[in-house]
């Protein structure tokens, strides 16, 4: 099984609030086609769920946040999710919505639950899922970032590979020259911030992805803008992107 997270930052125009990238999503779909082994995908909330999650200064801690604020960051979710899905339909695919409250009890995956996406995975359907505004108990609620949907689901279901599909080649050596780092094997890389972001941009990505192939899977970090290298990642092609190496007790 492969493990995919689509960036809030390619499937949506992270500088224009409430605007999905509909064509960048389309190519996607279409590349995720040609992948012959169960997928389960994550999507982020770039300029829908981050936008009000700004607004109404919502947070991945735990906290009494405005009760109204978590309405209306599920609203724009579910509504990214929508198009999303659409699309995945439109291309003849068979997407299957598993909003995070399906599997998540305050912020703990429930694993009996997340062992059952994969089964459903395995039956056909595409399992689609997404970072999210969730109840967390006592009045408290709280933003569940798609990066960290990621870690969870890689732990319990240990995928062939984890995909993170950016809207940049990968990491760069540094900003300026934007060298691509092929593969990791220093612990910090340069990291650029982005403001209209709750959940850590970049660096919870990064944090995410040495989480993961800590446990012994490979991550890759890939252009969705350029989607057949999703493709070449799944297929072990030669492409442009960034390798975290799976490596277990380092
Ligand atoms: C964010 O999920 C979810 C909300 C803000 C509600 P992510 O943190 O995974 O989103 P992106 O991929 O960075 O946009």
């Amino acid at each position: 099984m492969i493990l995919i997270k689509l960036g809030g930052s390619i499937i949506t125009n992270k500088e224009k609030p409430l605007s999905p990238r509909k064509k960048i999503i389309k190519a996607i779909v279409k590349n995720l086609k040609k992948i012959d082994e169960p997928i389960i995908i994550v999507h982020g909330g770039g300029s829908f769920g981050h936008y009000w999650s700004m607004k109404y200064n919502m947070h991945t801690k735990p906290m009494n946040y405005s009760m109204h604020g978590v309405s209306v960051v599920k609203n724009s979710m579910i509504e990214l999710n929508k198009i999303i899905l659409d699309s995945f339909l439109e291309n003849k695919l068979n997407p299957y919505c598993i909003p995070p409250t399906d599997f998540m009890a305050g912020n703990d995956p429930i694993i009996k639950k997340v062992k059952e996406i994969q089964k459903i995975a395995n039956a056909g359907l595409i399992p689609i899922t997404f970072g999210d505004a969730l109840w967390y108990g006592q009045k408290k609620t709280y933003i569940l970032s798609g990066d960290r949907i990621m870690t969870y689901l890689s732990k319990i279901l240990k995928p062939r590979l984890s995909i993170f599909v950016l809207n940049e080649d990968g990491l760069y050596l540094d900003l300026k020259s934007k060298k691509l780092i092929y593969e990791i094997n220093k612990k910090n890389p340069t990291i650029s911030e982005n403001k209209m972001d709750v959940t850590g941009g970049m660096t919870r990505k990064v944090e995410e992805a040495s989480k993961i192939s800590k446990m012994g899977i490979d991550v890759f970090f890939v252009n969705g803008n350029k989607p057949e290298r999703i493709v070449k990642a799944v297929k072990n092609r030669k492409f442009e992107g960034t390798l975290f190496r799976g490596k277990k007790n380092v």
